[in-house]
């Protein structure tokens, strides 16, 4: 028999029962027949899921369910767990009239007589929705502010390990012409070199000192990438008068090398800032002598195309295998060959061209054949 609970008038100590659950609206409180129709309705049921009694009753619970619950049968095992166990409880997904679907937390009590005999099922349903849905926020606050702390982590780490490369940096690149300076100073101090060698020995001094300025400068800059403190100062200027001072320091030092020019008569006015743009050509004649042990042509082509200047510098060395290429401009990126055992560097040098040029709006590329040599070319936008 089909009754509608919320339509009886109490007069028993069952019907008050029956009208206080019909009048419950913070929980769905129904009940099924074995089958699974639905033969009871409240107020609660009725706000939760949005059908009236009349539009239920009768009906099978399993249109409550998503359709894939539905056609897996869901439904039914949620039954048949009742009528085993006594009870099924979960929370899951269920439907609303109007197709929208809610979080609840549902319970199917199986009711039997007396005699043991199934009568049907009572099933009590809460929409959680809104509890889920906080609890969705502050999962996802507390993941971003995982992800930050983790972020934050990752980053101390890779700090400390920059820090570690840079004092083992610092004691080996370092020490090593500190010890030659010490050595020729007490050497004049006590005047074991004879006054004819003094000129020689002063010069090669200047170089090693050179030599430290370079890597204590290389290192700030590398610092001050890092903590993106690196202002730079913006000029306009030729970029072709910067090539040839490059090429009148480099001549003179390089007596191996033939240095070439190869400009096409136009200008490369560039704007930015000009120090640090001179020391990029630097570090590309630099790389071009020093991996290029056996002597050479050293050529450097420049051009100004498509609103972009370059500088190609093109050496006749060692040349780049092409599995070392991805390590090419990365910080302490030394390749791993043979002959860097003898060649000294600390790898900054790219690296720091790299950084460089791209903050300026230009790039770095390589072409490079093993053993053939390599042409290293710096594109920047020319100045409007
Ligand atoms: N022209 C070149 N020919 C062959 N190999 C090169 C050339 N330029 C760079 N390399 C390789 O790329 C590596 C990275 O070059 P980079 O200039 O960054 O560092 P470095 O020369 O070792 O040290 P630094 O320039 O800081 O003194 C070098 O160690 C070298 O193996
Ligand atoms: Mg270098």
């Amino acid at each position: 028999m089909v009754r509608r609970v919320n339509s009886l008038e109490p007069k028993t100590v069952g019907d008050e029962f029956a009208l206080l659950v019909s009048c419950v609206v913070d929980y769905a409180i129904f009940m099924l027949d074995a089958t699974g129709r639905i033969v009871t309705w409240n107020e609660g049921a009725q706000r939760i899921k949005g059908y009236t009694a009349d539009e239920v009753i009768g009906r099978h619970f399993s249109i409550f369910y998503p359709p894939e619950e539905a056609r897996n049968r869901k439904p039914d095992w949620e039954l048949e767990t009742a009528r085993r166990e006594g009870r099924y409880m979960e929370e899951g997904w269920r439907l609303r009239k109007d197709g929208t679907r809610f979080w609840a937390s549902v319970v199917i009590t199986a009711l039997r007589d007396q005699t043991g005999r199934l009568r049907g099922f009572g099933k009590v349903i809460r929409d959680l929705t809104e509890r889920r849905e906080q609890e969705e926020v502050r999962n996802s606050a507390r993941d971003r502010e995982e992800a930050r702390l983790r972020a934050h982590a990752d980053r101390m780490a890779e700090l400390e390990r920059i820090k570690a490369q840079f004092l083992n940096l610092a004691s080996h690149e370092l020490r090593g012409p500190l010890t030659l300076i010490r050595g020729y100073n007490s050497m004049l101090q006590d005047g074991s070199i004879p006054a004819g060698q003094v000129p020689a020995v002063a010069r090669l001094l200047e170089i090693k000192l050179a030599h430290v300025d370079l890597l204590v400068e290389q290192m700030l800059e590398t610092a001050r990438l890092e903590h993106d403190s690196f202002d730079t100062f913006r000029q306009r200027f030729d970029l072709g008068d910067v090539v040839q001072e490059q090429l009148d320091i480099f001549r003179p030092i390089s007596p191996d090398h033939q240095f070439m020019l190869d400009d096409d008569g136009t200008q490369l006015v560039v704007e930015g800032d000009r120090a640090r743009i001179a020391t990029i050509i630097a570090n590309l004649f630099d790389n071009a002598v020093k991996y290029s042990p056996a002597g050479g042509e050293i050529c450097c082509t420049t051009r100004n195309r498509d609103s972009q200047v370059s500088v190609s510098v093109r050496d006749q060395g060692l040349g780049i295998a092409a599995e070392h290429m991805p390590r090419l401009f990365t910080r302490f990126g030394r390749l791993p060959t043979e002959e860097n055992v003898t060649i000294n560097g600390t790898g900054l040098g790219l690296f720091l061209c790299k950084e460089i040029a791209t903050r300026h709006g230009g790039d770095i590329t390589v072409k490079s054949e093993p053993g053939a040599g390599s042409e290293f070319t710096l594109i920047l936008p020319a100045a409007p």
